[in-house]
């Protein structure tokens, strides 16, 4: 039955993986104050590596100091910390599996108690309840500046341990709102036609190879859909996936959605501003396998998609269908880091998917369906917290603490994130 799963797959740069299961990035919240990685990175990649995955995606490593997803960020930007980043390295990779880094730039997705005033292609703010701040459109040199930030955070990726770094150009960041019309307004060489809303993403990737050697893997995560109306569309995507593929990718991992459509996650945002869901892909058990068969017909580069995969047969048959290479896994790491060991073997034949009773209704106003904005982000939020603070425990070496609520989830968010916040010494860093 897990055949596939267990075969080794050898990427373009010529780097094998060890089987076809991956963890996909997921953002501990776990730096210092000076935004370094700490021992609990250690432990919690420790146990990840112990726990099968042929390929760990660290969560988002930031670019710029300035604009993080989460005040518990790491940053790689003139703020030390590589004894940390080869601590994290070592633990990472124990069990021979490979490590690549995820390095991102927040955009316009940094909440107002990190940055009140963020950065992005145009000044279109994020409307989620006021709590994101109207982004400053960057000039060109700040553009050109981030795409040699990406090579260079790559570089030192390389040189403290990491094997391989993945580009976030998905889920609304910065790469990724360069992408969508909707938040790209620009006139110049960097917005428009869908080959100047790439520009960015497509010199980020190039800069980074011509940094990090031929040898190294350069991944990149992209939305199949931002499922926004009027924003990056599927014919976007597969466009954006023919103009990279003469840039040397060895993995592009297929997600969706952004802060204003969650589909990552499942979830939906406003009704209004979105796309309608596909009802095959209601029917499926991945979010969007059906489209990495599309982009399967027109990409020369291996595929990864995230996102719902919960069950080895389900796993299985995506494998086979050829539709991809590599299975992204997020949640049921958070609570069961083995659970690529045991689908490996046979051992479990479904992953835990805690998240389908983390609501706090099936139906009515508190569900995640609730037409009250703020009820339906309660879900969202609360759910993610849950999640957060199982990888907490993971990273303290503790098991997962099972029995949590949503809504006590989402205020221990509230309160660890503000905290967090609060004790940033962004400002004791030397020059960027
Ligand atoms: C706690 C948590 C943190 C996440 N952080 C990131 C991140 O830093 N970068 C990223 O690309 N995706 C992030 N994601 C999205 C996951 O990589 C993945 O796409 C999503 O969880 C869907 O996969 P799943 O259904 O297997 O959980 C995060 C998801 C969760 C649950």
């Amino acid at each position: 039955m897990t055949a596939l799963l267990a075969q080794p797959f050898k990427l373009p740069c010529g780097v094998t993986l060890p089987n076809r299961l991956c963890k996909a990035a997921m953002t501990e919240g776990l730096a210092d104050p000076l935004l370094r990685a700490t021992p609990r990175h250690a432990t919690l990649y420790r146990r990840w590596s112990e726990g099968g995955a042929g390929l760990l995606i660290t969560g988002n490593v930031m670019i710029d100091r300035r604009v993080l997803e989460r005040p518990g960020n790491v940053a790689i930007d003139g703020n030390g910390g590589l004894d940390e980043l080869r601590a994290w390295a070592r633990a990472g990779t124990v069990a021979g599996n490979q490590l690549w880094m995820q390095i991102s730039h927040a955009g316009r997705q940094s909440p107002r108690y990190v940055v009140s005033h963020p950065m992005g292609p145009s000044d279109v703010q994020l409307d989620l309840l006021g709590g994101y701040g109207r982004p400053r459109a960057l000039t060109e040199d700040e553009i050109l500046d981030f795409i040699q930030r990406f090579a260079r955070v790559a570089v030192t990726a390389r040189e403290t341990g990491f094997t391989g770094v993945q580009i976030h150009s998905a889920h609304g960041y910065l790469l990724s709102s360069f992408l969508s019309p909707v938040t790209n307004r620009r006139t110049d060489a960097w917005g428009g036609s869908i080959q100047n809303r790439s520009r960015f993403l497509v010199e980020a990737v190039r800069a980074t190879r011509k940094a990090v050697g031929a040898d190294f893997p350069i991944a990149i995560k992209l939305n199949s859909d931002d499922f926004r109306k009027g924003g990056f569309t599927h014919e976007d995507c597969l466009q954006v996936v023919q103009i990279l593929n003469g840039e040397g990718v060895d993995l592009l991992e297929i997600s969706g959605g952004t802060y204003e459509q969650p589909r990552l996650l499942g979830f939906e945002g406003r009704a209004e501003d979105a796309t309608p869901r596909r009802e095959s892909t209601r029917l499926r058990e991945a979010y969007f396998l059906e489209y990495a068969e599309a982009i399967r017909k027109v990409a020369r580069m291996p595929l990864m998609v995230t996102g719902g995969f919960r069950t080895a047969a389900g796993m299985e048959l995506a494998l086979q269908g050829g539709a991809v290479d590599v299975i992204g896994l997020g949640r049921p790491l958070c609570t069961h880091p083995d659970v690529p060991k045991q689908l490996l073997s046979g051992a479990m034949q479904e992953a835990p998917a805690y998240e389908k009773q983390l609501v706090m209704a099936r139906s009515g106003l508190l569900s995640p369906t609730s037409p009250v904005l703020l009820l339906k982000l309660i879900n969202v939020l609360g759910g993610q917290g849950w999640y957060y603070h199982q990888l907490y425990r993971l990273a303290d070496g503790k098991p997962p603490r099972l029995g949590l609520g949503v809504f006590g989830s989402f205020l221990r968010y509230w309160v660890a994130e503000l905290g967090t916040a609060m004790k940033l010494r962004r400002d004791k860093i030397g020059a960027a």
